[in-house]
């Protein structure tokens, strides 16, 4: 398949693809999304395909007004309502009861469906010009770090999907907020930019799945994403406590964050090459291959998957990210470090 590469005025052929079945990558305020008609299950198949996603993992529904939420929800609860005229449009995803009409394929099977008002124009326009709502996931091929650019789109999606539209880099890198609002009390099941704090203003009893009991299994599977390896890059992702990360330890060839779980012995003779990204410089600087400091969490959770792609890229062995701490966006951020370190 030729990947047709299209600008944000060629929205009319993006939504003439999506009309004849075929699927898009778009940008949102998130990260580029990879769309399709939600209401067509051979659409739905192709980005399973494209994506080599499996088939438990369901995906989100985007919608540009309340019509189409009507579409694909049983019910606007008033929990919905409160969220969706707090956070909407916006990067918050809110569970709800799913409509008769959905597709079992988009849902996972689940008896829930997913469903986001993303800002961007961008991506409201194309929802819009093509009268459907979109299933979107993220748009990278399944464990990769998510496409922050549409160069990121074109990297893993080349030849996979009908068309790119080349946005400029999204706003805040990291993929949305998911609420499940079908359980009580509801749950956060993914941290995004929308805080859990910032939602308790509003649903005074909402909680974090992991917050939740480890021995409540029933809840942890209703967060099916969360199973799978994500956000992933060749290089192995480190995580340091301190801007002295290494330092004591470089000279028997291992790098250290202090915890012995984190300790990694590179291979004998070869030198291992390290990148650095954080709040802060690393001391000892001559010991990096290249340094990115943020000026906020906020730039940091915006450049982090970019950054994963370039260090791939250089063909760089470690990635060593400064930890920050677990409140607003850095709770977010600090999941998909996690995340992208864990060897599962
Ligand atoms: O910011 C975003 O949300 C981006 C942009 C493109 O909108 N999309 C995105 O989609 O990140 P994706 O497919 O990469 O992640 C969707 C997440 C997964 O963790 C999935 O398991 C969860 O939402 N999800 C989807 N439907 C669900 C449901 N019915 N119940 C629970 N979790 C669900
Ligand atoms: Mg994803």
């Amino acid at each position: 398949m030729e990947t047709s590469l299209l600008s944000i005025d060629q929205l009319a052929d993006a939504a003439a693809i999506i009309a004849a079945g075929g699927i898009v990558a778009f940008p949102t305020e998130t990260v580029y999304g990879l769309g399709a008609d939600a209401t067509n299950a051979s659409a739905i198949s192709k980005i399973f395909l494209a994506k080599g996603r499996p088939s438990d993992n369901p995906l989100i529904v985007h919608v540009a007004d309340l019509a189409g939420v009507a579409r694909v929800a049983k019910e606007i609860t008033p929990i919905a309502k409160t969220l969706m005229d707090a956070f909407w449009p916006g990067p918050l995803t809110i569970v709800m009861p799913r409509g008769d009409s959905v597709a079992d394929e988009l849902c996972a099977g689940l008896p829930t469906v997913a469903i986001r008002m993303p800002k961007h124009l961008v991506a409201l326009e194309l929802i819009r010009r093509s009268g459907v709502p979109l299933v979107a996931p993220s748009a990278n091929r399944s464990g990769r770090p998510s496409g922050t650019t549409w160069e990121a789109v074109h990297e893993d999606l080349s030849g996979l999907v009908d068309a790119i539209v080349c946005g400029e880099p999204t706003e805040l890198g990291l993929e949305s907020t998911v609420i499940d609002i079908t359980q009580s009390p509801p749950c956060v099941l993914r941290h995004g930019a929308i805080s859990l704090k910032s939602i308790q203003a509003f649903v005074s009893d909402v909680v974090s799945v992991d917050e939740l009991d480890s021995s409540d299994q029933v809840r942890k599977r209703k967060s099916p994403g969360t199973r799978h390896r994500h956000y992933q890059p060749k290089a192995q992702v480190l995580i340091a406590n301190s801007p002295s990360f290494g330092t004591d330890t470089f000279e028997d060839g291992s790098i250290s964050d202090g915890t012995s779980k984190s300790v990694v012995e590179e291979p004998v003779g070869i030198p291992a090459s390290r990148a650095w990204i954080g709040l802060s410089s690393p001391s000892r600087r001559e010991d990096w291959r290249i340094i990115r400091v943020c000026e906020s969490p906020e730039d940091y959770a915006r450049v982090l998957f970019s950054y994963f792609r370039e260090i791939d890229r250089l063909g760089i062995d470690f990635i060593v990210c400064q930890v920050v701490p677990d409140a607003g966006i850095g709770r977010a951020l600090m999941d998909r470090i996690r995340r992208a370190s864990a060897d599962e």
